[in-house]
């Protein structure tokens, strides 16, 4: 799959986002080192901080499929420039994915990669939690 695939994947998770009160759609594609890919999209609820990003829903998907190596995640959003992932997700994806490729799509179908650790420097990881 290449990183093109897994852009246009993204533009259709959003198809499955629930943003009913911001209106506005993301839609993540993260794929893992076997070549899958589980897609996420942001869900609200009526307890506006009780909503989760389409980055965290795609892990979390994965995670409880029992995936545990990952390679790139992707990014659309309803914006016309690229959407990078919110700080949260930036601490879930590195902690959870490790140092994966970001790759952000635009409304032109343009992609612009990242890596998680230009994203996130100096991370707080489970490192840090051993003495
Ligand atoms: N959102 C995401 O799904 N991912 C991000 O990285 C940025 C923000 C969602 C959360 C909320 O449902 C909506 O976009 C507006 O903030």
């Amino acid at each position: 799959m290449t990183y093109e695939e897994l852009a246009k994947l993204s533009v259709e998770a959003k198809k499955i986002a629930l943003p009913p009160y911001s209106n506005f759609h993301v839609g993540a594609a993260l794929l893992t080192k076997g070549g899958k890919v589980y897609l996420g999209g942001n869900i609200e609820t009526s307890s506006y901080s009780l909503t989760i990003c389409a980055e965290r829903t795609a892990v979390f998907k994965a995670i409880s499929e029992g995936e545990r190596e990952f390679k790139a995640v992707a990014i659309a959003s309803d914006s016309p420039d690229f959407c990078p992932p919110c700080g949260s997700c930036r601490q879930v994806l590195f902690d959870l994915c490790g140092n994966i490729d970001v790759v952000l799509i635009n409304h032109k179908g343009e992609i612009k990669v990242l890596k998680m650790s230009e994203l996130l420097p100096y991370a707080f990881s489970d490192i840090d939690l051993k003495k």
